[in-house]
Parts: structure tokens; C-alpha cells; sequence
């Protein structure tokens, strides 16, 4: 049987609102009246799911300290799919105050994708730091590390592994197939290491946070599913953990052409560092239009925006203004906005946009070092 949700698939979600269901994860629309600045990702769905994190909006009431903790995977060029996490990242930071815990899964992308150590880390560092710095991340209250060498300090490099090493006690076999499907000793491996990574903000080595969420795409939840049983199961003088870790979860965005944005197609993606020449050749050229055959039929019948891949990267990333975008959706399904002048509408955002970012990413080259403590 198919897995309706693989962590190390590259299947497309087709009904994200029947997979929460099922899987018992919670709308996040109507958490937005408690959410003082809601990131836009948030207010245009693009986050649509939670787990308990009515909880970290109780600690930020309280102005409780919380942790926020996620993961990246280092594989190739850092695109607009990428662009997603790393924002809600800083807006936890900057926004809402969290205490940010960043792993670059290193041990999990040798074991599942045999990419080989050095080249992993340099991928890391030279795309996905450079510009999650370059998009507004800080080195203060941002623990970033890498599995493979969670801590300088003794005493923290010893409790993150110890607890890696003892969650295995707490899953079986037969579970890790329901959840994961067909095993192996690297996915076990690899999902230890995350379970470690999850729950050890709440250490006392790391701060004791009492609180944890992570913000994920949806492949995820089956690592967040399992995490949170495996705390459950831990008896008190085992691990006392105060909370389960909440997660928040994101759409995946369209790549170009419909389909999948994946690093391993540059036709699928635009990375923050292609240059508008490229820029403006993809889109024009891939962008999946939602305008018709002809420009008369699509002046009578009008373009249908809910697939147009132009108007999606607008509406969920580059047209933060309700009324703007509402006003290119009418036009466009009107017919009086044709395929050329949208994709020109969204070509101008994204070369301002990318210009912009590319010289603070050149700038971030500096900051680095400040991360790799
Ligand atoms: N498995 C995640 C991915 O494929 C990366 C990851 C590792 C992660 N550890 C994590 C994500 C902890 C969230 C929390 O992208």
C-alpha cells in the first residue's frame, strides 16, 4: 500500500484538507485572531495545519520563553519552496519571540540521499545559511548545528545522543513500518536523530524550554507523530517532558510547470540567487498559465487563476497588499488582465525582490561565522 504521507517521497499532496483530517491535525485558519502580526504565509493559508500550537500562542501570551525547532535538509540550490520555512523561521525570532533551535539534517540527507559529508555541509552553509541570514535571520537566541556534531559542550553533545539512543526503546519495529513503510537501518537511524532533534530543546543542558514547535512542511507530521508518542512513553525518571512538541504545517508551493518544485529540476524552481535574465526566461517560458488558447477566447471567457502558477506565487509570496492581489484575481478571471501581463506583474516583484536579497546575501558572507559557533 502507498503511504499517504512519506517523509522521503516526491509525491505532490493533492487534498491537503482530507490528509489533516485523517491524520488528525488541526485547521490553523482559526487561530489567526489570536496572532497579533500574522505572517503572510499564515493569513493566505499557506500554513494550514497545527498540532497544539494554541499552546505557544498561550506561552507568548504569558511572555514565556518557547522554542522553536526545525530542520533543513541540504540539497541543492535554495528556491522559493525553501524561501517559506526559512521566513516563518525569523518571524518566530523576530515576531513572536522564540528561542530558534536550526538542525541541518546531515546525518539523515548521507544515510537517505548518499551525498557525502563535506559536500552536504558546504551546501548547508553556502545556500540555505547564507540566505536564511540573507532573509533576516540573527545569530542571537538561533542555535544552529549540524546532526552529525550537535555541541561543542560535552555535557549537551551527551544528552542530545543519549536521547537519540534511548528513544529507539520506546517504537517498535512494526510501528516504524505502519508509519514509514519499508525499513532500513539508515531510516531508523536517521529518525532517531530526529526525534532527538525535536525533543531536546526541552533539556535542561539546552534551556528546559518547556514548550516546542516546529514548523514543517506536511511530508513531516509522520516524524512529528512518532516524536510525540515517543515522549509519552518515556516514564518520569526517564525523561520528565513538561509538553508534547507542537508542530505548524505548510502547503508545498507549485513548482513552474505544475507539479513539484524540487531542487534536483532548475525548470521547476526559481532560487534566490537565479538572475533576472533567468528569471524572466522561466517564467515566461515554464510558469504553468491559467489564461486561455487565444487572446479573444481569453478576453470572452476570462483566465482561471486557482491554477495559474504566476498568480499563486503572487498571492502566497510576492502580493502582500488584500487589495492588490484581490483586484489582479478579478481582472484575471474577468479576462481584462491576460497571461503576459500577469506573468510581467510577478517577473518586475521578483526582480526587485531578488535584487535586493542577493546583495544582502553577499553581505551575509560576513555573518556566518557567527552561526558556526
Ligand atoms: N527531515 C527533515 C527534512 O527532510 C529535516 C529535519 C531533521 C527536521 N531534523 C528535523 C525537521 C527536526 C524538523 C525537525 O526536511
Amino acid at each position: 500500500m502507498a503511504l499517504e504521507i512519506n517523509p522521503w517521497g516526491s509525491e505532490d499532496v493533492k487534498d491537503y484538507e482530507k490528509l489533516a483530517k485523517e491524520f488528525g491535525i488541526q485547521p490553523f485558519e482559526p487561530l489567526l485572531k489570536r496572532i497579533k502580526d500574522p505572517h503572510l504565509a499564515m493569513r493566505r493559508g499557506l500554513v494550514f495545519g497545527h498540532r497544539d500550537f494554541d499552546r505557544i500562542l498561550d506561552s507568548v501570551k504569558r511572555k514565556e520563553c518557547y522554542a522553536m525547532m526545525t530542520g533543513l535538509m541540504p540539497s541543492g540550490k535554495f528556491h522559493l519552496g525553501h524561501k517559506i520555512l526559512a521566513e516563518q523561521i525569523i518571524y518566530h525570532q523576530q515576531v513572536l519571540g522564540g528561542r530558534i533551535f536550526l538542525c541541518v539534517a546531515d546525518i539523515e540527507a548521507y544515510n537517505m540521499r548518499m551525498n557525502d559529508m563535506e559536500a552536504l555541509r558546504n551546501t548547508a552553509i553556502n545556500e540555505y545559511l547564507l540566505n536564511y541570514i540573507a532573509l533576516g535571520l540573527k545569530p542571537k537566541n538561533c542555535d544552529f548545528y549540524f546532526q552529525s556534531s550537535r555541541s561543542k559542550d560535552p555535557d549537551q553533545s551527551n544528552a542530545f545522543y543519549r536521547l537519540a539512543g534511548m528513544a529507539a526503546r520506546k517504537t517498535t519495529f512494526n510501528e516504524m513500518r505502519a508509519i514509514y513503510g519499508e525499513i532500513s537501518p539508515a531510516k531508523v537511524m536517521s529518525v532517531m536523530i530526529q526525534v532527538a532533534d525535536i525533543l531536546h530543546p526541552m533539556l535542561p543542558e539546552f534551556g528546559g524550554f518547556r514548550r516546542v514547535v516546529v514548523p514543517v512542511g506536511i511530508d513531516q507530521d509522520p516524524h512529528m507523530r512518532l516524536t510525540r508518542d515517543i515522549a509519552f512513553r518515556f516514564n518520569k525518571n526517564e525523561y520528565a517532558f513538561p509538553s508534547l512538541p507542537s508542530s505548524t504545517y505548510h502547503r508545498f508551493i507549485k513548482g513552474l510547470k505544475g507539479g513539484k518544485m524540487s531542487s534536483s529540476d532548475p525548470l521547476s524552481y526559481i532560487a534566490l540567487t537565479d538572475d533576472p535574465k533567468t528569471v524572466k526566461n522561466k517564467i515566461m517560458k515554464y510558469a504553468f498559465s491559467g489564461g486561455r488558447e487565444t487572446v479573444a477566447e481569453h478576453r470572452k471567457k476570462g483566465g482561471i487563476p486557482e491554477v495559474d502558477v504566476s498568480y499563486q506565487y503572487l498571492y502566497s509570496q510576492f502580493e502582500p497588499d488584500d487589495r492588490k492581489i484581490k483586484r489582479i484575481y478579478e481582472d484575471y478571471k474577468s479576462g481584462s488582465l491576460l497571461t503576459g501581463e500577469l506573468k510581467q506583474i510577478l517577473i518586475e516583484k521578483l526582480e526587485s525582490f531578488l535584487g535586493d536579497h542577493q546583495r544582502k546575501r553577499e553581505k551575509a558572507k560576513k555573518q556566518v561565522d557567527k552561526f558556526l559557533k
